[in-house]
């Protein structure tokens, strides 16, 4: 045994040959149950792909650098999920390209901020957070309310995540503009926005401003829609009993 191991320790290309092999066993035995895990790749009720107008949000609070300072992912452990609600799960970000998860918390875990704070209350907060929590070190986001929300591509937007698996349909594609401006004006006809997203999409006027759509309406729109898809009053994880 020391012989046969002096000669792995004198030849390199040995060496490096078996420290892959034996590296690579532990990452397949690592990731591919993953693959099989019903929790991991379960589906359920409720998700849907973001509307047009949480797609351009969620592109404005990537552009901006906000994952920079929160995650996206409640785990598991007791104090999380007493302070920000039930655990993430992996369908949650199924549509998420890239996924926002995130382990940096200079602020808190917003998976859930979906509902928590009226819409008046994100826009005084992303302009000016000292002004509701005198603490915050949270930078302010104030021209946001001034910049007119660039929609032109929206189409292709969808269209792009569709490709890589986001089940958008022909119609949600080809009335992407249609819906983002219903849904950031309640005085809009929403029904063909209600019938490809649900009866759930919050509508509203966001950052209070009927004339314009802003990038503030855009931000704040994907902010309220934030973990509330899945209703956990009637969602019960797979366990080994309780598998469909
Ligand atoms: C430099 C780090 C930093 C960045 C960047 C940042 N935040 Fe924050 N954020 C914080 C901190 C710290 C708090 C907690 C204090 C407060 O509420 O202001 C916070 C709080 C929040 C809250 C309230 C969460 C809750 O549950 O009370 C929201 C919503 C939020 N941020 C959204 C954003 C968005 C959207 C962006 C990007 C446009 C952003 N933040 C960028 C640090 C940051």
């Amino acid at each position: 045994m020391a012989i046969s191991h002096a000669k792995i320790e004198k030849n390199a290309t040995l060496l490096l040959g078996l420290s892959l092999g034996v590296v690579a066993i532990g990452g397949i035995v690592e990731i591919v149950p993953l693959f099989y895990h019903q929790n991991v790749i379960e589906k359920v009720e409720g998700m849907r792909p973001y509307t047009p107008l949480e797609l351009v949000g969620r592109d404005i609070y990537i552009r901006e650098g906000c994952y920079v300072c929160h995650s996206q992912m409640i785990r598991p452990m007791r104090d999380e999920v007493e302070r920000y609600g039930h655990y993430s799960l992996a369908a949650e970000s199924m549509y998420d390209h890239p996924f926002q998860w995130g382990s940096k918390r200079t602020g808190p875990d917003l998976a859930r901020v979906g509902g928590r704070y009226s819409d008046e209350w994100h826009v005084q907060h992303l302009t000016d957070p000292r002004s509701l929590v005198p603490t915050s070190i949270m930078p302010p986001y104030g021209h946001l309310v001034t910049t007119l929300l660039d929609t032109r591509n929206i189409g292709g937007h969808l269209a792009t995540n569709a490709m890589v698996g986001v089940p958008y349909t022909e119609d949600m594609i080809k009335f992407a503009g249609e819906d983002l401006a219903a849904q950031a004006d309640p005085n809009l006809d929403s029904a063909g926005l209600n019938e490809r997203y649900g009866d759930k999409v919050k509508i509203g006027l966001f950052d209070g401003d009927p004339n314009q759509i802003t990038e503030m309406d855009a931000l704040v729109a994907y902010l309220q829609m934030l973990g509330t898809l899945v209703d956990f009053t009637a969602y019960e994880p797979l366990s080994e009993d309780n598998r469909r």
